[in-house]
């Protein structure tokens, strides 16, 4: 790892690929158009509510669609496979992604967020050996509120008979635990935008050099501090959480005079990509825990497209990546789009709320000589 000068992420790469004397240069070129995607939707978010001018500056006709140029209607509004109301710059980051990846010969077939379905790659593209999952556009409810989002992505490896076959891929290719991941990343389009990443090696951040359009290592080498004072829930679900949550949220409110002994500090952004980014750049806790809010949502976020990135990256960084209760990685995924409950960042503080999942909860009827109309109560 480099300590001086700014390497670009193609050196980086590139120096990375020499532990590997026999590899292709495959999955560096699909590493690199991704990053392509990323710089086009930063681009692209960084016009705000202009968004909707920029369509056609696109290359390969990428959003010439977003004001209904094809009579298709505008871009959003529509309901994706989540339930949720798609915005207009979740279908184009969605598009960006599909269409910067498909061609290069390196990806058997991708998944998102946006798409019901895994996406085959078109026949007139040869297949190649990478799986490629993604979440275009993380946050997306705070674009209209001016707030960092970011997109993440998983590499995985496809399973042999695909790539010896080159067939189409179905949802059970994609369902491998995140221990699986080749890569995995995000960029996060904020005052500057950066991308971090880990290929198994550690974790590395690059900056946009907008100048340039090229990312430059900035943060060789991220680790998560062991130790923090900072917590990050949405704590409008309170009344939702299950006891070992509520347990550790009280006793980091309790502060000094609590059991912690120690005063926390509270976040919240609502885009786990920049919640992510702050544990990794300064350590501290995030939870969206399994809840009792909606018994057909085991949790909020999606585990192949959200937990598991964030979930490699933490871990490559040190930190530890959970369901609350056993590591995210080893997690067999069941479908495509499944939800789970998801606590990452310093690891003493996870192992503390995974111990708090094993142990008994603690009754909370007082102690009958304290109960009301006991002998020690007037
Ligand atoms: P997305 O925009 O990709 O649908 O993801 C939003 C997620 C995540 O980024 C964030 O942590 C969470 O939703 C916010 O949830 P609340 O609205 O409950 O705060
Ligand atoms: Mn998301
Ligand atoms: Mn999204």
């Amino acid at each position: 790892m480099p300590l001086s000068g700014r390497w670009t992420l193609t050196r980086y790469l590139i120096e990375e690929r020499r532990r590997f004397p026999g590899a292709s240069g495959d999955f560096n070129a699909l590493v690199l158009d991704v990053a392509m995607a990323c710089k086009a939707i930063a681009r692209i978010v960084a016009f705000g509510t202009l968004a909707d001018t920029v369509g056609t500056s696109m290359p390969n006709g990428i959003g010439a669609d977003v004001n209904g140029a094809n009579g298709a209607g505008p871009l959003g509004g529509q309901v994706n496979v989540q339930g949720e109301v798609q915005k207009p710059l979740d279908v184009l980051s969605n598009e960006i992604f599909v269409r910067m990846n498909e061609w290069n010969g390196h990806l058997a077939g991708l998944a998102s967020e946006e798409m019901d379905e895994a996406r085959q790659i078109p026949n007139s593209y040869p297949r190649g050996k990478y799986l490629l999952v993604f979440d275009p556009l993380d946050g997306s409810s705070n674009i209209d509120v001016n707030v960092s989002v970011g997109s993440i992505f998983s590499v995985l490896r496809a399973p042999d008979d695909v790539i010896a076959s080159g067939r189409d891929v179905t949802e059970a290719d994609f369902l491998q635990p995140g221990a699986a991941q080749v890569a995995a990343g995000y960029a996060i389009y904020g005052p500057s935008t950066m991308l971090v990443l880990s290929v198994g090696n550690g974790v590395a951040g690059f900056t946009l050099n907008p100048n340039l359009g090229e990312f430059v290592l900035s943060h060789a080498d991220i680790r998560v501090p062991e130790e923090t004072q900072e917590f990050a829930i949405n704590t409008s679900n309170s009344r939702f959480w299950e006891p070992p949550v509520k347990r550790y949220v009280d006793e980091c409110l309790a502060g000094k005079t609590g059991p912690r002994g120690k005063d926390f500090n509270m976040r919240w952004i609502a885009s786990m990509v920049a919640e992510a980014h702050r544990i990794l750049m300064r350590g501290g806790v995030f939870l969206y825990p399994r809840d009792t809010k909606d018994p057909a949502k085991p949790g909020r976020l999606r585990l192949l497209y959200e937990a598991n990135p964030v979930g490699y990256l933490i871990e490559q960084a040190g930190g530890r990546a959970s369901t609350g209760r056993q590591p995210i990685l080893g997690v067999k995924p069941s479908t495509l789009h499944q939800r789970i409950g998801f606590v990452f960042g310093s690891k003493s503080e996870v192992e503390r709320i995974e111990r708090y999942h094993h142990e008994p909860v603690p009754s909370e009827a007082p102690a009958p000589l304290f109960a009301p109309r006991s002998l020690f109560r007037d």
